[in-house]
């Protein structure tokens, strides 16, 4: 098949998130099983630095229509692997930024322009370089005018330039608003800024372009795919998700073996297995080394790994800040984002340094190094699409921690209520419900046999992209 995706982050060269991870891996495990694939991605500063870009070539030069005005792109195309080809959109007033979204305060005030300008060069690239589609794929609400322009253009040029379109939703939360008068840009005809078009509670959102117009709509797991049919989990998109359950489905994201494995792992001090985890004390004892804690300790070191926003429930770590201030624990933190949470969790650390330290920056080697040296992986997430980390955590052998939401649910199995078939601990998203979870890890560390026992059954578990690339391809097979 040939299949192109859109998407507004991809690994290794811009990730704010799992959206990057999760857009790499699926479209590397589709090329090796001998597809066509091709991946949009904007032409950000970070892409266009990245050795992989060096050679990269010109392929078109574009006049896109925004509005009653013209604004210029470029596409550069270059292949990492075989069977795959990047598409740099690039357009420097847009772009060349250092971060994709905004800055830490807010976002940028023309994400609007940014996105749509995006979904329309990929239009018009699929179509002047006459692509010929299968399958287009738009990833979040960033790709989210993508069908619905791919069909517009169609009926305009008399072409066909997709056979069929999905949308994935990695994240309902995120909806891609807009003020109305920014419906203008995207030229589409007037009755699309309607209830059953594009126009959300007297503002436009570009997801809801995506959940409407494609042809099959998927999210990134199973139980998110109810619960996104939900008020309490919709975020107001319950009822726009609704007109669209025929089509809808929930496929788990995977894990990319080839960066997240321990076995090969670049970025740890040593290597390891479940059969021998030697290597894997070696990186708790460089973790320790890291964060200048004792390098004699010898209790459980909880890590945690995430974008600082409210959906991962740090405000729950915080409430059960008495846990780790007094139990005999370490707890190191990698993340950025909210000021509000960095500042509380800044907080937390100075008072007690010596067991709770923060790095509040994005370090992809740090993320590795504390997946692997930790004994839990704290996610008390308050909703999770699917959630990568948890994963991650249970290929590296240490035993996640989470709560009882989304792709949580469908990756982890409590050890407490599960003894002969846990791999983590489970709780329900508040406050209680992650301190009991806390002291049950507590208790399962210092079991250790138990502990042994379920570390071994969480590295044996498969997480690997074969079964979910399998997912993806039977759904382009069913929608073709
Ligand atoms: P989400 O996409 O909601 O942020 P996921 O669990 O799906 O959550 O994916 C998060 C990804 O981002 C993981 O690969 C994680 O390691 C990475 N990540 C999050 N915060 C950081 C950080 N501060 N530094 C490095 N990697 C990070
Ligand atoms: C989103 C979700 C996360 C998911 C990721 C990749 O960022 O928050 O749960 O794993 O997308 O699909």
């Amino acid at each position: 098949m040939k299949i192109v995706h859109a998407a507004s982050e991809l690994f290794p060269y811009v990730k704010t998130g799992g959206l990057a991870d999760v857009v790499s891996a699926l479209g590397g495990a589709l090329a090796d099983r001998g597809h066509e694939v091709s991946i949009f991605l904007p032409g950000y500063r970070a892409a266009l630095d990245h050795r992989d870009a060096a050679g990269a070539t010109s392929k078109l030069h574009l006049k896109i229509e925004l509005g009653d005005q013209f604004a210029s792109g470029e596409i550069k195309a270059f292949s990492p692997r075989k069977n795959l080809t990047v598409y740099l959109v690039c357009r420097e007033e847009f772009f060349d930024r250092l971060a994709p979204y905004g800055n830490r305060e807010r976002d940028f005030e023309d994400n609007a322009e940014r996105f749509i300008f995006f979904c329309k060069a990929v239009t018009e690239t699929l179509r002047l370089l006459d692509i010929q589609a299968d399958i287009v794929h738009a990833h979040d609400w960033q790709a989210g005018l993508l069908p619905l322009m791919l069909r517009d253009a169609e009926r305009r040029h008399g072409v066909t330039l997709a056979l069929k379109t999905v949308f994935t939703i990695h994240n309902i939360a995120y909806q891609g608003l807009f003020p109305a008068a920014k419906f203008a840009l995207t030229n589409l005809p007037d009755e699309l800024y309607q209830i059953d078009g594009i126009e959300y509670y007297s503002q436009i959102s570009l997801l809801k372009g995506g959940i409407l117009f494609a042809d099959r709509v998927t999210t990134v797991s199973p139980r998110y795919a109810q619960e996104i049919q939900t008020p309490e989990f919709g975020c107001g998109m319950d009822g726009v998700v609704q007109t669209r359950l025929e089509d809808l489905s929930g496929i788990l994201n995977g894990v990319d073996n080839s960066i997240w494995n321990p076995a090969i792992d670049v970025h740890l001090p040593a290597r390891y297995t479940a059969a021998d985890l030697s290597g894997k004390a070696a990186c708790r004892a460089e973790l320790l080394k890291r964060f200048d804690f004792d390098a004699k300790f010898k209790g459980p070191i909880f890590g945690m790994v995430c974008r600082f926003a409210e959906q991962k429930g740090i405000d729950l770590l915080l409430a059960n800040r008495d846990f780790f201030l007094h139990e005999d624990v370490r707890l190191v933190v990698l993340g950025s984002g909210s000021k509000r949470l960095e500042d509380e969790v800044r907080g937390l650390v100075a008072r007690a340094p010596q067991k709770i330290a923060l790095s509040a920056k994005l370090d992809e080697a740090a993320s590795h190094l504390i997946e692997a040296g930790s004994d839990f992986f704290v996610m008390p997430s308050l909703f999770e699409p699917c959630g990568l980390n948890q994963m991650y955590s249970q290929v590296y052998g240490t035993l996640p921690v989470v709560s009882r939401v989304g792709g949580l649910v469908d990756t982890v199995i409590d050890a407490d209520a599960n003894p002969t078939a846990g791999t983590g601990l489970m709780c329900a998203p508040t406050v209680e419900g992650l301190g009991d979870a806390l002291a049950r890890a507590v208790k399962l560390f210092v079991d250790k046999p138990r502990y042994a026992a379920a570390q071994q059954r969480a590295m044996a578990r498969d997480f690997s992209w074969k079964q979910a690339s399998l997912g993806y391809e039977t759904l382009y097979s069913d929608a073709l």
